[in-house]
């Protein structure tokens, strides 16, 4: 079956053609660049960057797989959460996609699909497992028993993850996105410099994040923000982040008896937390899956995979699907 993915959630506009779960294109382009100077996503200006970029990268989609329209089988579609415009792009191109050539079309969730992603890197992943989502809009920890069934253990009670990479890191002056460049500096910083530590919650598997953000803000006000200062700022500060998500994450394992963890999203680009996480899961006879690192961040591929599973689940979709924004 070829499925065709588009995605359009943030500042991203990415169209992909997979065959079952082989990729045959998946082309990304972004917004990003103009956005680095504002310190974060201008919504106004992602989404008329896509409305542009949509057809272009569609027909790039295409070549690449070397596939014309006609034989699209099926076309999956981010339906949310994610920005309101931006959404809107991808979903009324793949409508009118869906009724030109006649074909079925299917909404996905953006989160789910980051959990997703992981099977188009690693086919045999067993179920139930226990999912980790960080990205730029959402840090939430799931049950699966299977991959249309996802109920929630915990989540962000504030900022998301990679927001508080954003945030941090525009509050260090570094740019935008946060987590790479905090990512590059932590590298030759010193992680012990500061001893930081994400804020307690109720639910001991939910998140917050905003915490650790005011203290950054707070260490770096009498101090002179040289660029030593940045690395172990950079260092410490990611130290404490992994600490939590690798914590959390093997308690809902424990918690859930399962011996599988998912992660995935935009975060899960960090190659410290990849690292970590899947040490320690190991040692606690866990098998931490995540996806090749050019999945983790927004792309279509993992849209078309979950609606190509969805689909032979019997999952449609009408043409009246509108987006779910939260
Ligand atoms: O999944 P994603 O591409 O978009 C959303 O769905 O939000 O995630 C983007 C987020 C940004 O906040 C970005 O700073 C973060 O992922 N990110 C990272 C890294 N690469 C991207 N965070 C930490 N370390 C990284 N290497
Ligand atoms: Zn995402």
């Amino acid at each position: 079956m070829i499925t065709l993915g588009v995605e359009s959630s943030c500042d991203e506009t990415s169209v992909a053609v997979l065959k079952n779960l082989k990729i045959l294109s998946n082309v990304i382009a972004t917004s990003l660049k103009m956005h680095s100077k504002h310190g974060g996503v201008i919504p106004e200006i992602a989404s008329r960057m896509q409305l542009e970029s949509i057809a272009p990268v569609f027909k790039e989609a295409l070549e690449n797989a070397k596939i014309g329209p006609k034989e699209i089988d099926l076309i999956s579609v981010t339906q949310g959460p994610g920005l309101p415009g931006s959404l809107l792009v991808g979903l009324s191109f793949a409508k009118a996609l869906s009724l030109s050539l006649n074909k079925p079309l299917i909404g996905v969730n953006h989160i789910y699909s980051h959990v997703y992603a992981n099977l188009l890197s690693h086919k045999n992943t067993r179920l139930p497992a226990v999912a980790l989502v960080v990205s730029g809009g959402h840090t939430s920890l799931f049950y699966i028993k299977n991959f249309s069934d996802y109920r929630v253990l915990g989540k962000t009670c504030d900022d998301a993850c990679g927001e508080a990479f954003d945030k941090v890191a525009k509050i260090m002056g570094l740019g935008y996105p946060g987590g790479p460049l905090i990512e590059k500096l932590a590298l030759n910083g010193n992680k012990n410099k500061v001893k930081f530590a994400c804020s307690g919650t109720d639910n001991e598997l939910d998140f917050s994040f905003s915490g650790i953000k005011t203290a950054v803000l707070y260490y770096l006000k009498d101090k002179k923000n040289s660029p030593g200062l940045k690395r172990d700022l950079s260092a410490s500060f990611q130290e404490s982040v992994v600490n939590t998500l690798v914590s959390k994450s093997l308690a809902a394992c424990k918690k859930k008896k399962v011996s599988s963890l998912l992660i995935g999203g935009g975060v899960v680009a960090n190659r410290y937390l990849r690292e970590r996480i899947s040490a320690q899961a190991k040692a606690s006879g866990i098998n931490c899956y995540y996806p090749d690192i050019n999945l983790c961040m927004d792309n279509a591929a993992m849209v078309a995979a979950l609606g190509g599973y969805l689909y032979k689940k019997g999952r449609r979709s009408n043409l009246d699907l509108n987006i779910v924004s939260n």
